[in-house]
């Protein structure tokens, strides 16, 4: 699996060098020119843990939480300091964990970001079903939350189960979502469970439309080796099968695809934290992507607070990117959105797409996984399939080797990839 990956890096940024990140940790994030720039802020508590779940996260517990969230604030105003002046972004998210747990802090933390960011696109977050109540959402909007996301993952009492996961109330879900509007509601799922079929896709799909969903997000059911999941895989040719009947389905429905797993019911519902050319992550585990640099935050909550506590940035490690490196990153979360726009590439690199990656879109073009119109490269339900079966080994590859090592070890020296 490894072997398929490092090909292909070796292939796309035309060197044997892997990508290293060290423990470099206290140098200025140079954010300040980074044009179309997201923020992510990530709350690492959750009421129970989810045996599938491969994300930094702990049980809740007040006492730590209050913590972490004092060490949270700090470290935006540490990051956001930086800069001279007030910085435009598109975006902030929260994800987890479960942001609500952190509900009546939340107004704390969007005013220190407010203190150095203008945010122009909204604020989207992450909830868990048990978090959608009447109280709670009108407590979001008065915040300025204008996105949701709910991690339903099953409407079907079968893969409720299978998940561990308790029964959604839906309709008490509709009756809270009827009282407060967003401009994105999101549902997440999960596919590729076994014994699933298109059908119960397909109810889950209907449902989320049906009780107030603008937008779903259909993940592949991913086995992390360092989770004790006991959910067996499905074989290939099956989950094919199973995204490409769910794909037409949406598509037929009208929906819009608005990257690879989403699909949504109107033209503005978008949830997306991590599709952006740039971003700042804070808190545990937060990475961050700017024009030459990737860090990532420790995933340790208490080597946070200490790191905080001693005025130090709670990075872990670092990647300083060659040219061709950020060329293949910037294209992997691109591609993600199903569109690739030369100009944009061009724009952002200043050198064309097709001048540094023409030979492999003409082969891509030739094995029918994109077309091209005016410059912009979508991909064909062949390209989806293939980027989510190459994205598979990637997230075997790379996040899970480094998410493995980073749940354990707070500061690692190095780690290539
Ligand atoms: C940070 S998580 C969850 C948000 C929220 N805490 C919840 O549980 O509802 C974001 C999404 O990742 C997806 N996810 C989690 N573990 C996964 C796995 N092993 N494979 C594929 N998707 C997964 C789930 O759909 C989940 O809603
Ligand atoms: S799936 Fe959600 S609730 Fe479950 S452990 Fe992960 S973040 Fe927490």
């Amino acid at each position: 699996m490894g072997a398929i990956t490092d090909l292909t890096r070796m292939w796309l940024t035309r060197s044997r060098k892997p990508f290293l990140f060290t423990d470099e940790f206290d140098q200025p994030l140079s954010f300040a020119e980074c044009p179309q720039m997201g923020l992510y802020i990530h709350i690492p508590f959750c009421r129970s843990i989810c045996s599938f779940c491969p994300y930094c996260k702990v049980s809740y517990s007040e006492e730590r939480c209050a913590r972490y969230i004092d060490a949270l604030i700090r470290e935006i105003h540490m990051v956001g300091g930086q800069a001279t002046s007030k910085k435009t972004v598109t975006s902030l998210y929260f994800g987890g964990g479960t942001p609500a747990l952190v509900a009546d802090r939340l107004q704390d933390i969007i005013s220190a970001v407010d203190q150095h960011f203008t945010i122009t696109e909204g604020i989207g977050i992450e909830l868990h079903p048990d978090d959608v109540k009447e109280s709670l959402l009108r407590m979001l909007k008065e915040s300025g939350v204008t996105k949701i996301s709910i991690g339903v993952q099953s409407f079907h009492k079968k893969y409720q189960t299978i998940l561990g996961r308790r029964a959604v109330d839906i309709s008490a879900m509709q009756h809270a979502l009827e009282t407060a509007a967003f401009e994105t509601v999101s549902m997440d799922f999960i596919f590729a469970l076994p014994g699933q079929t298109f059908e119960d896709l397909r109810t889950d799909v209907d449902t989320a439309f049906a009780i107030g969903a603008n937008h779903i997000a259909i993940y592949p059911f991913i086995d992390f080796t360092f989770t004790s999941s006991p959910v067996p895989v499905m074989p290939k040719r099956e989950k094919r099968r199973l995204l490409d009947a769910i794909t037409d389905y949406c598509l037929r429905r009208g929906y819009i695809r608005t990257s690879i797993w989403t699909f949504s019911s109107e033209k503005g519902a978008r949830y997306s934290s991590m599709t952006r050319d740039n971003f700042l992550g804070f808190g545990c585990s937060a990475t961050t992507l700017l024009r030459g640099q990737f860090k990532i935050n420790t995933f340790l909550v208490e080597e946070y607070c200490r790191r905080i506590d001693s005025s130090q940035l709670p990075t872990a490690l670092t990647l300083r990117f060659s040219m061709r490196q950020r060329m293949v990153y910037y294209l992997f979360w691109t591609a993600y959105s199903t569109k690739v726009n030369a100009a944009d590439f061009e724009r952002f690199f200043g050198v064309s797409l097709k001048k540094m990656y023409g030979l492999e879109l003409s082969i891509a073009k030739l094995l029918g996984l994109v077309t091209e119109r005016e410059g912009v490269y979508s991909m064909t339900l062949k390209g989806a399939f293939y980027y989510h079966y190459y994205e598979n080994f990637y997230t075997l590859s790379y996040i899970d080797k480094m998410w493995g090592i980073m749940r354990k070890e707070a500061f690692p020296k190095r780690i290539e990839l």
